[in-house]
């Protein structure tokens, strides 16, 4: 059985998908055994207890640096003793040292087809006002292994999305969900508990 370690900022659909995911057999020989968040506010970790999943917030805001928080945010993931590590809308940079001592065991989702719209500064809705804004008919989400870098990692699964004529950021943030983050996480998440990859 492979022990997940969720990740997650805000809202919690993907934890959500997940979750749903597994409730269905969808994907087997999973279980979540943690689920992690920065912000003490996230809906994700309401998600989480309503399924009875060990749920905690870690925040930067109650350190007083940096390493202080990586340090406490790392010892919270150990405890878990996960397989994987899933970036579920986590908006934290990793610490190195979590990187590399769970190297090829961590996984995020991104909002696009890496490698557009991806890097610094490109999270949430200003993903797809970068799409729109370019005017590009197809966008997506990807699934990759997370290195060192952002959004960088091996990619693992895409899914195409169309932009329509109307779309606002927050429409077209909506259907990428629905169409590919929501579809494509579980199904990565599915491959590696089944050794599949
Ligand atoms: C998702 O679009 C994800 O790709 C991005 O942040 C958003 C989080 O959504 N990184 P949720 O918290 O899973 O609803």
């Amino acid at each position: 059985m492979l022990k997940l370690c969720v990740c997650v900022s805000g809202g919690g659909t993907n934890l959500q998908a997940i979750i749903d995911a597994i409730d269905t057999g969808k994907i087997t020989n999973a279980q979540i055994v943690q689920v992690i968040s920065n912000n003490k506010g996230a809906f994700a970790l309401e998600r989480a207890r309503k399924n009875n999943i060990d749920a905690v917030a870690v925040s930067p805001k109650d350190y007083a640096d940096r390493a202080l928080f990586n340090e406490a945010f790392l010892k919270h993931v150990d405890e878990a003793e996960p397989d994987l590590i899933v970036l579920a809308g986590f908006l934290v940079v990793l610490p190195p040292m979590m990187i590399k001592k769970y190297e090829g065991r961590i996984i995020n989702i991104h909002p696009a087809l890496i490698p557009s719209f991806c890097g610094k500064g490109y999270y949430g809705l200003k993903v797809h006002e970068a799409a729109l804004a370019r005017g590009v008919k197809v966008t997506g989400a990807t699934v990759h292994y997370v290195d060192e870098g952002t959004d960088t990692g091996p990619i693992i699964l895409q899914k195409a999305v169309e932009v329509l004529p109307d779309d606002t950021p927050e429409i077209l943030q909506k259907r990428v969900m629905e169409q590919a983050e929501w579809v494509i996480l579980p199904q990565a998440i599915n491959m590696i508990a089944n050794s599949k990859i």
